[in-house]
């Protein structure tokens, strides 16, 4: 007799897209989860155009390339990686599956991938770091209206061996998800950098027992004036790497360089955030024209197969990270359902790269994509 937890393995194994991935993980989810998860900002315009922008790209392949060994590496911020598709920063993952975090990150180091963990994780900084102690990671900061607690958390991510903060920057207030208040959902999630002893005397008022926080209220720093001033302190607070997530705009990446950005994350935070706002890959090539070599220029927002990867890696990105397909992975199967999601992509961008007649990443160019024919 099979258990349902082989079951559940058996099928994510079967899934043959991620498409496949998300249908099931809609099966597998509460609603309410899966309309956190699956939902965007207002409209869903930004949201919905991510998931079209790829195709507006056309590949030009060159033929009678040895492509004998195919090789997907790259490295991001000097540490290597199998591949550059990296698992993007998503809140409260537990509300996907039990095992949150602890199995995306598992999944990731197994894949050699980047992952990179919110401030407000189902899971702690240590606990993840604990599940997964080869794996490249970082640590995304939402700097909190407590500095002391925002500190606390650098000092723990560079404590724990994570390589990189990555500040995000596009989140001065939650957009407004419809989705959820259509349902009458409170994001009340319980949240693991924030049970005490350390959140004990952090996040101010936002913060309510057990570690459970009301993320509109956490999150809403429009009264604290943040700005590119408030950059050199998170960066006289570690020694890591400073990137910046959430840059759509060629002057703020030319800002995010001069002070101090090692990286430059263009998003538009999975069109949750300004419904509206332009598609990252429509923006990336402004950037990295902007940035001209002086920091590494990453992408995310409706990347769903390996094809989407290498698009973007054409246009200049030096590696591609996404969120959804993951967590959805995650909601279909735990560790194993984002194990498939990371084979899926990976052998689909080897085979893309053998097809467009690309060896490595650094032989693929602006010239291999041209606009689809209007
Ligand atoms: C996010 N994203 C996000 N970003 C961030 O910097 N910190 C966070 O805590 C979260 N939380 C979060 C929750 C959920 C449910 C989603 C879907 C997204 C944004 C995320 O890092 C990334 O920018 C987008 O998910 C990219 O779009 P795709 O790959 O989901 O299409
Ligand atoms: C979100 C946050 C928490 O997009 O980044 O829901």
């Amino acid at each position: 007799m099979t258990s349902r937890a082989d079951r559940v393995i058996d099928e994510v194994t079967t899934a043959i897209s991620i498409a496949d991935l998300v249908r099931l993980a809609e099966q597998r989810m509460t609603p309410e989860a899966w309309d956190y998860v699956a939902g965007g900002a207002e409209d869903e315009v930004t949201l919905g155009e991510s998931l079209t922008a790829f195709r507006r790209y056309r590949f030009v392949p060159r033929v009678l390339v040895d492509i004998s060994g195919v090789d997907t590496r790259t490295t991001l911020l000097g540490r290597e990686v199998a591949v550059p598709i990296g698992v993007a920063p998503v809140a409260a993952q537990a509300l996907a599956h039990p095992d949150g975090e602890i199995a995306t990150s598992r999944a990731a180091a197994a894949s050699g991938a980047m992952f990179c963990l919110s401030t407000v994780s189902s899971r702690s900084i240590e606990e993840v770091a604990a599940a997964a102690p080869s794996g490249p990671r970082w640590f995304q900061l939402y700097v909190n209206e407590d500095r002391r607690f925002t500190r606390r958390l650098i000092e723990r991510a560079e404590a724990a061996g994570y390589d990189a903060i990555v500040l995000t920057v596009d989140l001065p207030v939650l957009g407004y998800r419809e989705r959820e208040k259509r349902r009458g959902w409170e994001l009340d999630v319980s949240l693991g950098n924030f049970v005490a002893p350390d959140g004990a005397a952090a996040a101010g008022e936002a913060r309510q027992t057990d570690g459970e926080v009301d993320l509109d209220r956490l999150l809403d720093t429009r009264h604290l004036g943040l700005s590119w001033d408030d950059l050199a302190g998170i960066r006289a607070a570690t020694s890591l790497p400073l990137v910046i997530k959430g840059v759509l705009h060629p002057d703020d990446a030319r800002l995010a360089v001069e002070h101090g950005a090692a990286a430059v994350w263009v998003s538009n935070h999975g069109g949750r955030q300004l419904d509206r706002a332009v598609q990252a890959l429509h923006a990336v090539e402004a950037v990295v024209a902007a940035v001209d070599g002086r920091a590494e220029v990453y992408l995310d927002g409706g990347v769903r197969r390996g094809s989407d990867a290498l698009i973007a890696i054409a246009l200049g990105a030096r590696a591609v990270f996404t969120g959804r397909p993951f967590v959805f992975g995650l909601g279909a199967g735990g560790e194993a359902g984002v194990g498939r999601a990371f084979d899926i992509l990976r052998e689909e961008l080897e085979r893309a790269m053998a097809l467009l007649g690309t060896r490595t990443l650094a032989e693929v160019r602006r010239e291999h994509v041209a606009a689809a024919a209007p």
